[in-house]
């Protein structure tokens, strides 16, 4: 009897081996590491690692020896200590990406040199949940830090993921990340990379090129973290609409339909996908335009190599999994309830932020600024509400985010947003406004930025203190 159970699960798992085998890699899930008794205590190496990607060999840079680095689970009131070690050439540091913790330690300034450790520590916020996730913050070094593949995701958990309709539902997290490689590391940044922000050929989900999934459940829920520098994702999935439950930082009110779903760079959401019938389904980005300077736009600006192509992503529809439903699946109900918002106290001042851009010296700007860390561009005071209106006065997208303090949206163009939870990253069209409610957390000097890292790195970015 036994041996029978045992040779049947063989087969099931060698047609299982063989059906990934014929639509590619099967779905890779990084590496979880769980807080214990109320504490994640870990080594955390930066460092060049060669490793397998898509069918080639690259030496990378990781956190942890794996692409993505690993992922952080915690909870509420749990203590984190990660040691970062720098066996990087260069100087960097880390950034707790979305985590309202003081700004003493999640220092965008601090600056940890080759060779050398820095140890982070703090205390995961009360009523916190969500998707976050960590990545160098050194300003200048950001945009080739981050493309050559230092990012790991932090998952927070929440009393609502016990939940039956939460429970019970297949969770997975879903790293969007995409890469080139140049003799047999990351591609380095064109001049026109510095524009536009960088893109790669290789549309990688958890470092895997277009992985198959197979669902053993008919509810999925999926978090997803768009990690790359500047790529945009509008992911649509075959056959089926989402159903959003979070935002960047924070579970919406009630899940809501939503027939595909745009995540700019930085952004994160949960949805829930309920599939309804067998087979494969793809999850794709469909073909978005941001704005991106093309040959064209070039007109007499001089430069020379400007040889390599456009961002794809504004072009055609890109596959990034094979999704496949199991046999008759019947999907949960939907949760009827998820995380009341607070109502925030009314704001005590409204502060106008406009991104700008100087394309010819591939400059970017906010209130005519470029980014000088000795320079204190907004005030405020800590527990208090502020409005921000951020206005694009440039030709691309700008997807803008501070650090620390997570807001709501109020509107985007005008529109008012179609959600309240908590956000970090917000993107913002050309010529748009975005208004957002920001209540000041903690005290301290921190940043905000645009989250197109190579404009980050190139100017756009400024200096909040709190006090
Ligand atoms: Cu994810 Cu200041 O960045
Ligand atoms: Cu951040
Ligand atoms: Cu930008």
């Amino acid at each position: 009897m036994h041996d029978r159970r045992a040779f049947l699960k063989l087969t099931v798992s060698g047609l299982v081996l063989g059906l990934a085998r014929a639509q590619g890699p099967s779905f890779p899930e990084p590496k979880v590491l769980r807080s214990q008794g109320g504490l994640l205590s870990l080594k955390l190496p930066a460092a060049p690692t060669p490793l397998p990607l898509a069918g080639r060999r690259a030496t990378l840079l990781t956190y942890g020896g794996s692409l993505p680095g690993p992922t952080l689970r915690v909870r509420p009131k749990d203590t984190v200590r990660l040691t970062l070690e720098n066996r990087l050439s260069e100087p960097t540091n880390l950034h707790w990406h979305g985590l309202p913790i003081p700004p003493k330690v999640d220092d965008p300034f601090l600056e940890i040199p080759p060779g050398e450790s820095w140890t982070y520590e703090f205390t995961v916020p009360e009523g916190l949940a969500g998707t976050f996730w960590y990545h160098p913050h050194l300003h200048g070094r950001v945009a080739s830090q981050l493309f050559a593949g230092l990012f790991g995701a932090l998952v927070v958990e929440s009393p609502l993921d016990t939940i039956p309709e939460l429970r019970e539902a297949e969770e997975h997290l879903l790293i969007l990340k995409d890469l080139a490689l140049q003799g047999g590391g990351p591609a380095p940044h064109t001049p026109m990379d510095w524009r536009n922000g960088k893109e790669g050929d290789l549309v990688l989900v958890n470092g895997a090129l277009r992985p198959t999934l197979l669902a053993q459940k008919a509810t999925l829920r999926l978090r997803l973290l768009n990690a790359s520098n500047a790529r945009y994702y509008r992911l649509a999935l075959q056959d089926h609409p989402f159903y959003l439950i979070a935002g960047d930082g924070g579970f919406l009110e009630e899940p809501l339909e939503v027939p595909e779903l745009l995540l700019a760079p930085g952004e994160r959401a949960e949805v829930l996908v309920r599939l309804r019938k067998e087979g494969r389904f793809l999850l794709q980005a469909l073909p978005y335009d941001r704005g991106t300077m093309g040959m064209e736009g070039m007109g007499t600006m001089n430069m020379g190599g400007m040889t390599h192509a456009m961002p794809q992503g504004s072009s055609r529809p890109e596959t990034l999994l094979y999704l496949i439903a199991p046999k008759n699946p019947r999907p949960l109900p939907l949760p009827k309830a998820l995380s009341p918002f607070p109502t925030l106290p009314a704001p005590v001042a409204t502060r106008r932020l406009v991104l700008t851009e100087d394309m010819m010296a591939a400059r970017f700007f906010i209130n005519g600024q470029a980014f000088d860390p000795r320079r204190v561009d907004l005030k405020g005071k800590a527990q208090t509400v502020e409005v921000w209106e951020v206005e694009n006065r440039g030709d691309m997208d700008h997807p803008f985010h501070l650090h620390v303090h997570p807001f709501q949206v109020l509107s985007v163009g005008g529109r008012p947003f179609p959600y309240r939870a908590w956000k970090d990253v917000v993107n913002i069209k050309a010529g748009e406004v975005a208004r957002l409610l920001v209540p000041l957390r903690e005290k301290g000097r921190t940043v905000f930025h645009c989250h197109i890292v190579e404009h980050e790195d190139r100017g756009m970015m400024g200096v909040l203190e709190v006090g």
